[in-house]
């Protein structure tokens, strides 16, 4: 495999990272939260701008931190899709405009596929098949990874994605944005068991329920309900209890599912991505429920759990290994599949 150069830009982290295969030589993260946060969220056009204000700095320290000339670098990859399209379209034109400059290699990346290659920077023995529960801010998901680019989505969020649900409820709580690792801190201080909660579980037209498939809008709802009870009746509000409860039964929505497809699949793995991995509360849980039934889990380091591009570089590097190639006229994208990596590279392997 090669040494790859990628930019992340497809949410509110101005991200460039440098790795040799799966080793990261440069990691740079210049965060926006501080300027999204009077907000309560992230705003694009405002994220578009300050990428395009970050991204050469943030280039230029990468270098610096992987000690490494222009001469080394085998390929330049960046996120091109799902997210903001403003936002990726800053870090896609400056890999391109790069890779026309130095006469290198383009590769787009699919962010999902890059939370899936995090566990690979800590775990690089780490091989498919496995299964991925990726719970970012954008996403939930259960999918099944067969090998690089094979993916099989078998189960996923009907509305709000497990971080979105964690930042909307630390907005109806007044507790400050971005809400997961506010709430993860609170729900140390407060009983899980405090306040019961509604799981989210799909119904199926034939009776029973989707066995992987959930749902966090009416956990969200019955939380708000909750407030406005306690509120009404002039209580004051328990938010470390409450906090703990939500994030609870979220974490038991998530482990009870991920363990159910992992055994149902066959699969001896489990491994976790996107912001929510962070979460303690699902790492304590997930890590016991699974082992009970002899299931390994990773969970990447804190740093590459949320938005970074050396996950980025990680599955460029393989990709590029593969001969996988992206054209410079390829477009960026607010939704893409995580099945449809392939179209990426439409004239090689995968293609
Ligand atoms: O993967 P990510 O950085 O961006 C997306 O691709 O969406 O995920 C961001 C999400 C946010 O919703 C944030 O609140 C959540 O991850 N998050 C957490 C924690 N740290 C970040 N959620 C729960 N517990 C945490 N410790
Ligand atoms: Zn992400």
């Amino acid at each position: 495999m090669g040494i790859v150069l990628a930019i992340e830009t497809s949410c509110d982290e101005t991200a460039v990272a440098i790795v040799n295969n799966r080793k990261v030589l440069g990691h740079i993260v210049a965060s926006q939260i501080d300027i999204h946060r009077e907000f309560g969220g992230v705003v694009p056009e405002v994220a578009s701008r300050h990428h395009l204000e970050s991204i050469n700095s943030c280039i230029a320290e990468a270098f610096e931190q992987a000690n490494l000339s222009w001469d080394e670098i085998e390929a330049i990859a960046a996120t091109c899709a799902p997210g903001l399209v403003g936002a990726l379209f800053v870090g896609v034109s400056a890999a391109k405009t790069l890779a026309m400059l130095r006469n290198k290699p383009f590769v787009g990346v699919h962010h999902l596929e890059g939370h899936i290659y995090a566990s690979y920077l800590s775990q690089p023995e780490l091989e498919p098949p496995f299964l991925c529960l990726l719970v970012s801010g954008g996403h939930t998901s259960f999918i099944e990874v067969q090998g690089c680019g094979e993916y099989e989505l078998l189960g996923q969020t009907r509305d709000d994605a497990a971080g979105e649900a964690f930042d909307k409820v630390a907005r109806l709580l007044g507790v400050g944005y971005p809400g997961g690792p506010i709430i993860d801190r609170l729900a140390k201080e407060g009983n899980p068991k405090a306040f019961p909660l509604p799981e989210g579980r799909i119904s199926l037209p034939e009776g029973g329920y989707h066995p992987y498939d959930c749902s966090f809008s009416g956990l969200k709802t019955a939380v708000l309900y909750l407030v406005q009870k306690l509120e009404k009746a002039g209580n004051e509000i328990p938010v470390n209890d409450i906090a703990a409860s939500f994030q609870h039964t979220v974490a038991k929505a998530l482990t009870k599912r991920a363990v159910r497809c992992a055994g149902d699949r066959q699969l001896k793995t489990i491994v976790v991505g996107g912001g929510v991995a962070a979460n303690s509360g699902l790492r304590e849980m997930l890590t016991a429920a699974a082992a009970e039934k002899g299931i390994a889990v990773h969970f990447p380091p804190l740093k590459f759990c949320t938005d970074n591009a050396a996950m980025i570089a990680c599955a460029a590097a393989e990709h590029f290994d593969r001969g996988d190639r992206s054209p410079l006229n390829l477009s960026v994208q607010s939704r893409l599949p995580i099945t449809e990596v392939a179209s990426l590279y439409p004239s090689t392997s995968l293609g």
